[in-house]
């Protein structure tokens, strides 16, 4: 007899940012496990902004498109409740890909599941901190961006769990670090908590100027996560032989069709600029390695994450909208009931 879960189920693609019309919270029983299964008691919900892309049909992404009738897959943390796979006992808590739903079922050796310490003074920063943001954020700065001492770096999105991430991993190697956020509480919260050196507001007038006057010498090193017009604003901004990191071009995420590439495209030859792409399934076995270097750091105080948490799987949608509009600072969770912190 299986457990009563609730998932949500992707029915239609999405058009723009109408996800409720796309989706249902349907429930069923869990399916009997089969051998190599672990079933997982959800108990957060990791919101991901490249989630949206792949309730697109687009072909070409760096993931398939999630097939239409099937559950909405995730990042979750939770904990093992029975198991067919003799690496995972019941009792562990575990990251895994799994659905948003109440219950996972994983399958360990085809898809990403790894056991976690409960020992952790907040074990939601095992979807933060120490998890795949932590992980993008200070490869995507120390090893794509190749970041060092003296640079000035720019990141976009920087309210959010990866580029505030990355913006702290990039002062702790020395750079001087602007992020380009929402609003003029984002702006405060990132100079005031996260010791961002400075702050743009892309709400506040012309992006490319305001970077102007905060980069007189121009970028060192760009970590993008929106593309845009934000990207063409970094773009004209950059320091001769710079370099920039794309991490996530989440302002195309919704898009359909084809999407225009950068008007300033031009500055890669002007000013001898250096790409550079990334995805964080190519690192997740680096991840304990990574986090090895991000400990001191955290329990120095020095890298810091707070979280936008939704309670009940119900509301999944009116938090992922506050992810993908940046009505939030920080990484967003879905809390169900059976988390017991
Ligand atoms: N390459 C990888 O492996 C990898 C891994 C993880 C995440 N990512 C990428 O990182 C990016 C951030 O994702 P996340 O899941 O960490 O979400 P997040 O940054 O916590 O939340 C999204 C943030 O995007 C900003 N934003 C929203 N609408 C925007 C717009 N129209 N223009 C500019 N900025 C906007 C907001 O921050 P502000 O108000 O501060 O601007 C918002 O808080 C995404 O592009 C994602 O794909 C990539």
């Amino acid at each position: 007899m299986g457990e009563k879960n609730r998932y949500w189920r992707l029915t239609r693609r999405p058009i723009g940012d109408d996800y409720a019309s796309a989706l249902d919270l349907v429930e069923e029983e869990t399916p009997d496990l089969v051998d190599g299964d672990v079933l997982i008691r959800n108990t957060y919900l990791s919101l991901d902004a490249g989630t949206r892309m792949w309730m697109t049909a687009r072909e070409d992404s760096y993931s398939p498109p999630t097939p239409l009738g099937c559950p909405v897959i995730g990042m979750v943390l939770g904990e093992v409740i029975a198991s067919r796979h003799p690496d995972f006992r019941e009792g562990d808590l575990v990251r895994a890909y799994g659905q948003w739903s109440d219950f996972s079922v994983s399958r360990p050796d085809e898809t990403y599941v790894e056991r976690v310490s409960r020992r952790l003074d907040d074990v939601r920063q095992h979807l933060a901190v120490f998890g795949p943001n932590g992980w993008t954020g200070y490869l995507g700065v120390a090893e794509y961006g190749a970041a060092k001492a003296g640079d000035t770096f720019v990141v976009s999105a920087a309210s959010g769990v990866t580029g505030a991430l990355a913006g702290q991993v990039a002062a702790r190697l020395g750079c001087r670090v602007i992020g380009i956020t929402g609003s003029a509480e984002k702006a405060a919260w990132i100079t005031e908590d996260w010791g961002f050196d400075a702050a743009v507001n892309r709400q506040d007038g012309d992006v490319a100027e305001q970077l102007r006057t905060l980069c007189p010498d121009g970028i060192d090193l760009y970590f993008d996560n929106v593309g845009g017009e934000i990207l063409d604003a970094a773009l004209e901004n950059m320091a001769l032989f710079g370099r920039v990191a794309i991490c996530g071009l989440l302002t195309s995420y919704g898009e359909e069709g084809p999407i225009p590439g950068p008007y300033k495209f031009d500055q890669v030859l002007m000013k001898r600029l250096n790409f550079t792409g990334f995805f964080s399934p190519d690192f997740y076995h680096r991840g304990p390695d990574v986090n090895r270097r991000l400990r001191p750091w955290y329990e120095a105080g020095d890298l810091r994450m707070t979280f936008d948490v939704t309670d009940g799987l119900e509301n999944t949608l009116t938090a992922y909208s506050r992810l993908l509009s940046g009505a939030k600072i920080g990484k967003s969770l879905v809390r169900l009931g059976n988390a017991n912190d």
